[in-house]
């Protein structure tokens, strides 16, 4: 960690229009209709708020934790989920929210998981896809921003848990 720099990507003032644009899209979208919306801990926690609190339609909330179990560095696509829903979803419109798609093994696990529970619908608004690291297909039916390769912190993402609290989004550079 000695020497990493911290650079920022995305500001809070980018990261709260766009966010609001969501809200809206997602609003008009499921207009008539209560979402039940799926946080995946820890890293969503702060968009999952801002964006639920922009949102013109009612929602309830709960979360899920799953851990990725990894070879070395590498994903071993072997996910397990640690902390469970507390609320049925059969015929529920649910709605995952996700800090970030990267390889795409957590979240096309955890679709495939609750798509067995029956829900009325199922889709997934991730808050930033690293698409250039996909190594399974996984498309989020909503999309923040896409941003290159590269470690990113802030808005609920971390570094071994530092830095989640930061009100933009950053780059850490040469980390070791
Ligand atoms: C991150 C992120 C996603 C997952 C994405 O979680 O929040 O859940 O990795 O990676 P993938 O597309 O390669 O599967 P992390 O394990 O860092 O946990 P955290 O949210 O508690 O920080």
């Amino acid at each position: 960690m000695a020497g990493a720099e911290i650079e920022i990507l995305l500001t809070k003032a980018v990261i709260d229009r766009r966010v609001r644009k969501l809200a809206g899209k997602i609003s008009r979208d499921y207009a008539g209709r209560e979402i039940l919306i799926v946080g995946v801990l820890k890293g969503a926690f702060i968009f999952m708020a801002d964006l639920i609190r922009g949102l013109s339609v009612p929602c309830s909330v709960d979360f899920v934790r799953l851990v990725s179990y990894h070879d070395g560095s590498v994903s071993s696509g072997d996910v397990r989920i640690t902390k469970d829903l507390e609320t049925p979803i059969a015929g529920r419109d649910v709605l995952i929210v996700e800090d970030i798609v990267d390889t795409g093994i957590t979240l096309s696990r955890l679709v495939e998981v609750l798509r067995e529970r029956k829900p009325a619908s199922l889709k997934v608004c991730a808050f930033l896809d690293k698409r250039a690291r996909r190594r399974v297909p996984f498309t989020a039916d909503y999309v923040g921003f896409t941003i290159p390769d590269g470690f990113v912190v802030g808005y609920g993402l971390d570094y071994n848990e530092k830095y989640r609290f930061l009100p933009d989004v950053c780059l850490l550079r040469d980390i070791a």
